[in-house]
């Protein structure tokens, strides 16, 4: 998160000082205390809206040309200042300059280099426009942009882990519930099980766009606006898919953030489940997979060390996300209708989400692209340890035995075969027959790996041919 800097360090109110620049003069006397000033402003950060927000105060200056409010040549000099502050801030050392380091937020930032650069007219631009309704529009429009842009870092997630998967398609792994053996997967099937949260988490972005994406802009400070301009007709303008229905809420609603948060929050936390399997799974206890070098960090006292921190940190950023989340309905939750300066807190959180996810993402994408199996160790560890009791059960349900009576007798072989100190494949056909006279020759074929596999090949499961389907299904899904 940005740090307060500036706010810490600006220095006692001073006659020295440049006056600091308000857009409320005529109401005050008094100067701001340059603490204060420094506390509420937000440049440092809103900065981040600078495209977005010129764009719609491009569209809001054409809107009241087309009202009748301000002259063509008004709107044709507007749009040309605007246009040419987009060109200087196309450079971000632009916005670095020292001149500019009191300005209080984005929406004066650029009332003031307009009116430097076309004079008095500048100051029409805000005509039936608050700085409420315009920042709920500026918000809206940035968001919009950084969903499209997330949802496709997502999907490059589930292409990697596709491409993983392919490499090693019919390679089994243990799996486990409860973090015990339980019985033998596919290491693609573990790895689609990912894919299938990432799909969802980009079915609820998408949900999440249909609310952002609508304008909040004619709903001035709180009330509406006086001056007849066409909502619906900037709605078009600007991409969105319709206008809000009432103003109060307009400006005062940030249930899209919230909703952003949490998908973000969701997505963070499937990535932390992923990094956490990984790690456990590149133990030296478990060592199925080994981490490459490029996302991979040394000790700098034990020379044998090779950390994940990659996957801890991702893990580990998953916390501050969860905190946005729970920040954004704290802010929100006490506020009385309609805009509070609280809802300035939204814009940290909302940024630093969007960065957490978006780097987590690509780190995630990296680190599955830089991993090996180690196949032999997976399969022996998916073979041993009972992994097909349920199997051998099965077994005798379908030699004709009651279900939790076939249990019983193998938990029992279970007992005897741990004392013997041996797999239930070591275990002879007659030892097997003291349990049950169901049992024939037939049952080691039951219980090898490939029939445990082969069996779970209903839509969901396991098996190869059943993993296969649905590794083409995600290539479909993905368009590749
Ligand atoms: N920086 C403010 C925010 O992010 C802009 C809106 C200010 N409006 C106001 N009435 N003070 O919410």
């Amino acid at each position: 998160m940005a740090g307060t800097d500036e706010f810490d360090h600006q220095p006692p109110t001073t006659n020295h000082q440049t006056p600091i620049m308000n857009l409320w003069g005529g109401r005050f006397t008094g100067e701001t205390d340059r603490h204060f000033a420094a506390f509420n402003a937000s440049f440092r950060f809103d900065r981040r809206l600078i495209f977005a927000d010129l764009q719609a105060c491009a569209v809001h200056a054409r809107a009241l040309g087309r009202a009748g409010v301000l002259p063509e040549a008004d709107v044709e000099s507007i749009t040309q200042g605007l246009q040419k502050i987009s060109e200087w801030v196309a450079d971000p050392a632009f916005l670095d300059r020292p001149e500019f380091s009191s300005t209080e937020d984005v929406h004066s930032f650029i009332e003031s280099r307009l009116v430097e650069l076309i004079g008095q007219v500048g100051y029409k631009l805000h005509t039936g426009r608050s700085r409420n309704d315009q920042v709920a529009v500026a918000t809206r429009l940035f968001l919009r942009g950084e969903i499209e842009r997330l949802d496709q870092v997502i999907r490059d997630t589930q292409i990697a882990l596709i491409e993983l998967a392919e490499k090693y398609e019919s390679d089994p792994l243990p799996g486990y519930t409860h973090l015990q053996k339980a019985q033998p997967i596919l290491f693609a099937h573990f790895l689609l099980a990912y894919f299938q949260m990432l799909a969802r988490d980009r079915a609820r972005l998408a949900d999440v766009k249909k609310r952002v994406n609508v304008l909040p802009l004619g709903s001035g400070a709180l009330a509406g606006t006086n001056f007849p301009v066409d909502r619906e007709w900037m709605a078009a303008e600007l991409g969105f898919e319709g206008v809000t229905r009432n103003s109060l809420d307009a400006v005062s609603d940030r249930d899209y953030i919230i909703e952003f948060v949490s998908f973000a929050a969701t997505t963070m936390m499937h990535l932390s489940r992923l990094a956490e399997d990984l790690i456990i799974y590149s133990t030296q206890e478990f060592g199925f997979i080994k981490l490459g070098d490029a996302i991979s960090t040394g000790s700098s006292l034990m020379p044998q060390k090779k950390n994940p921190d990659s996957l801890e940190l991702i893990r580990g950023k998953s916390a501050r996300v969860f905190g946005h989340q729970m920040a954004m309905l704290t802010m929100a939750k006490g506020l009385p209708l309609a805009y509070n300066k609280d809802l300035q807190e939204d814009k940290e959180t909302l940024f630093d989400t969007i960065d957490t996810l978006s780097d987590s993402l690509r780190v995630t994408a990296t680190v599955l692209r830089n991993i090996e199996l180690n196949t032999e160790r997976a399969r022996n560890a998916a073979i041993r340890d009972y992994t097909n009791a349920t199997d051998l059960a099965d077994y005798l349900v379908r030699n004709g035995l009651e279900f939790r009576k076939a249990h019983e007798v193998i938990g029992r072989i279970v007992v005897f075969a741990i004392e013997q100190g041996k797999e239930l494949d070591e275990l002879t056909l007659a030892e097997c027959q003291q349990f049950s006279p169901l049992f024939t020759e037939d049952l080691f074929e039951a219980i090898s790996l490939s029939s445990s596999l082969a069996g779970k090949k209903q839509t969901g499961g396991t098996a190869p041919e059943q993993v296969k389907k649905e590794l083409a299904r995600a290539r479909v899904e993905l368009g590749i």
